[in-house]
């Protein structure tokens, strides 16, 4: 089916993050590179083609006057809001946690109320707690998170919605899994020994991994979170029922899964474990698998890759970037 997308003026926070480095070029393929401004409170080397394909600006988001300036210098009319701690690195400073992810939030939040934005903000299984239904965790359910990142999430979820309702601000977003992705390395949280693991495996052939076995997690390759997120801004808005945010799931796996489908491409490959404590807290705290039957029913979420398909394409596309 052909998609009609339409008109937009995007701004993208954390732009050079693991998600946005991506879904940056991916937009701007899409809307044009005029109109997909990328931000991020620093330059990075080796993303050149990111700040080179297209409007870049240095953007704090805990600086509500820098977002607000960008949005009027570019007319923006949709912020992607991807500036975040991760899980891990969260746990070892709460409080640059809170400032980054909730304060970060809320500015972007308001620019939007003010300028008449749409938002897209990722939300996490992290949202979750251990009271949360471990199996196949519902749309709607208990949300009692243990970690700061996951304290964000939850206040970040109902402050989106409470934008919506109050003010009419059109936000959205989606519980993302650990996302397992060649571009850019994820920013430390504790679904990345999915995305090291391939790493290594290329590299050395052995990887020694800091979750413990049997520990399950939903996961998912980063081409099917770029088109959840552009799928679920395209959505039409009287077939949401939810907004902040979906669940959506693509697969679900312990470590002694990811390690016997890589061996299974590359035989020589082995792993052993050591457990990180804190990370493996965290995992435990997780659910193991997302019900995403509301994604699905209401903007027709449908992922495209599994464990195997991920694998294949992972190790051919890193062993390329990792050659050069
Ligand atoms: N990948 C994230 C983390 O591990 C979960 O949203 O922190």
């Amino acid at each position: 089916m052909e998609v009609c997308y339409i008109m937009k003026k995007i701004l993208v926070t954390g732009a050079l993050g693991q998600i946005g480095s991506e879904l940056t070029m991916k937009l701007r393929d899409i809307y044009g590179r005029d109109n997909v401004v990328a931000s991020s409170r620093r330059k990075k080397e080796g993303q050149e083609s990111i700040i080179e394909s297209g409007p870049f600006e240095i953007v704090e988001v805990t600086d509500g006057k820098q977002i607000s300036e960008a949005v009027k210098k570019y007319k923006i009319n949709t912020i992607v809001h991807l500036a975040a701690l991760l899980s891990a690195v969260g746990e070892h400073d709460p409080q640059k946690a809170w400032n980054i992810n909730m304060n970060g939030l809320y500015n972007v939040l308001e620019v939007a109320r003010e300028e008449n934005c749409a938002v897209f903000t990722p939300s996490s299984i992290a949202a979750f707690g251990p009271s949360t239904p471990k199996d196949k965790t519902p749309q709607d359910t208990i949300q009692r998170p243990e970690t700061m990142y996951g304290v964000t999430k939850v206040a970040g979820e109902i402050l989106s919605d409470y934008y919506f309702k109050k003010f009419g601000v059109d936000t959205r977003g989606v519980r993302f899994p650990g996302l397992i992705s060649y571009d850019t390395l994820p920013g430390g949280g504790t679904t990345d020994y999915a995305v090291h693991i391939y790493y290594e495996a290329i590299k050395h052939k052995k990887y020694t991994c800091y979750i413990q076995k049997g520990t399950y997690m939903d996961m998912m390759y980063m081409p099917d979170a770029l088109h959840a997120i552009v799928s679920l801004m395209e959505a039409d808005p009287d077939k949401l029922i939810h907004r902040n945010a979906f669940n959506i799931s693509a697969m679900s796996f312990e470590p002694e899964d990811i390690y016997g489908e890589i061996k299974n491409n590359i035989p020589e490959f082995t792993m052993d474990y050591d457990v990180d404590p804190v990370r493996q807290a965290i995992a435990d705290s997780w659910p193991n698998s997302l019900d995403d039957t509301a994604a699905r029913e209401e903007w027709g979420w449908k992922p495209e890759y599994d464990l195997p398909k991920m694998t294949v394409d992972m190790l051919t596309k890193l062993a390329d970037k990792l050659k050069k």
